[in-house]
């Protein structure tokens, strides 16, 4: 089975199974991974589901939009590899993904 992890920021990791076509937000809540909230249900206006791609992935994530943008800025954690989870469509593509989260959402 497809998976990605999800690491919290002191270090615990959780390995959620791939659903095709779920947003990484949607496999870390239905999982119950702490961290990942998505209070406004995927609709990129809450910024509770800030994650941290690492750099040898971005490739594959791709980059964030204009609008994620908006929102990860107002975070102190942002980087340039961070994403709004809800907008990362989850695929095979994506198997063995770790992503970091932050200390704090927003
Ligand atoms: S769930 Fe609200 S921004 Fe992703």
């Amino acid at each position: 089975m497809a998976t990605v992890t999800f690491v919290e920021h002191d270090g615990t990791s959780h390995d959620v199974d791939i659903v095709e076509g779920e947003s990484l937000m949607e496999l870390a809540t239905s999982s119950a991974v702490p961290g990942i909230e998505g209070d406004c249900g995927g609709e990129a206006a809450c910024g509770t589901c800030h994650i941290i791609v690492s750099d040898e992935w971005v490739g594959t994530t791709g980059l964030r939009t204009d609008r994620e943008s908006q929102m990860l800025e107002m975070s102190p954690e942002c980087v340039t590899s961070s994403r709004l989870a809800c907008q990362v469509v989850a695929s095979g593509a994506l198997d063995g993904l770790r992503v970091r989260l932050p200390e704090f959402q927003m």
